[in-house]
């Protein structure tokens, strides 16, 4: 018999097919969010589960399901894992590293335009007819060329987005927990390493690309926003509560820096509903991974994980390699 195994939300209907081949699939192709409740009931006779960020795959899942050998998210991000409960019972966790590095520093780039340009802000503006005129002082935004560019978090998409800054010629700040290598530091377009207090003060702009994790909760609060310059932009690609949404809007609201460019919030996806009325921020409804190709390979990557899980292998992108799998 194969092993049962729950797709937690609607996914590309040939990686379905090719997980049929290894397992009995409960699929969920309508995208309902299954309440914590639900999960569980559905869990219960499951040995393997291929998730996404919008489960919270905790220890209640975990105890009511004795066949659970492995749980393979389609993210990078594995904060919705509660990865201690996992391994002490003896499942597998896997996430999607790597596959999506390109698309995400592309991503954060496309924020960090859009804000200190002031793209959409104008676009909202000349959709509501209000253009009949050229001004000289009309959408003033940030130069990127030849400015200071901080990043908090300096893993692989920290990286990729530092590589891009060399033809805007910038100088590239960053913090992170540890200091890379020179070599590193040298392919990441000569980043500087610095103290979290010097990199806030010193960015002309700043982008997050942290995992989240209760240690680096609100890392970006009031007094992190005090710190920044007033021209400052912020942009966030990596987890909501990373950022303190409520000091954010307040600081935007007041101008104490220029703008933001948001693709991920706390509680989301109902964000703060502050964040609406204001002009100077950019909204999007966490996609920085969201090009065709690319979430296609994070989808065959969880699957590949889930296989593997299955056929007495390692799964390549294990993330507890200390478990003791069930038999
Ligand atoms: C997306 O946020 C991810 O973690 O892959």
């Amino acid at each position: 018999m194969k092993p049962k195994i729950l797709i937690a939300r609607a996914i590309f209907p040939d990686v379905i097919a090719r997980l049929a081949n290894h397992f009995e699939v409960e699929s969920n192709q309508e995208d309902r969010i299954f309440s914590g409740a639900e999960l569980i009931e559905k869990m219960r006779d499951k040995e393997g589960l291929f998730s996404t960020m919008s489960e919270r795959v905790s220890a209640d899942v975990v105890n009511v399901s004795p066949k659970l050998k492995a749980v393979c998210n389609m993210a990078v991000g594995y904060n919705n894992i509660d990865l201690e409960a996992v391994t002490r019972a003896g499942i597998m966790a896997t996430n999607t590293p790597d596959v999506l590095n390109e698309t995400t520093a592309d991503f954060a780039w496309a924020l960090l335009m859009a804000t200190a340009r002031r793209v959409t802000e104008s676009e909202h503006w000349l959709r509501a007819g209000k253009w009949n005129k050229w001004r000289y002082d009309g959408f003033l935004g940030a130069d990127l060329h030849g400015s200071t560019l901080g990043i908090i978090g300096m893993g692989r998409i920290g990286q990729a987005i530092a590589r891009r800054s060399t033809g805007f010629d910038m100088r590239v700040l960053y913090h992170n927990r540890s200091r890379l290598s020179e070599q590193l530091e040298s392919a990441a377009n000569h980043a500087e390493y610095v103290d979290k207090e010097t990199l806030l003060r010193m960015a002309d702009h700043l982008i997050l690309a942290l995992p989240y994790s209760p240690q680096v909760h609100h890392t970006i609060g009031a007094a992190e926003l005090a710190l920044m310059k007033p021209g400052a932009t912020l942009v966030n690609i990596a987890r909501g509560g990373i950022v303190d949404d409520a000091a954010l809007i307040a600081a935007l609201r007041d101008h104490r820096i220029a703008s933001a460019g948001l693709d991920v919030f706390e509680n989301e996806p109902a964000l703060n509903p502050d964040f609406l009325t204001l002009s100077n921020v950019v909204l999007t409804p966490h996609i920085a991974s969201a090009s065709e190709p690319t979430r296609r390979a994070m989808a065959d990557c969880a699957a590949d994980n889930l296989i593997a899980a299955f056929s007495g292998q390692r799964p390549p992108d294990l993330l507890n390699p200390d478990v003791k799998p069930k038999a």
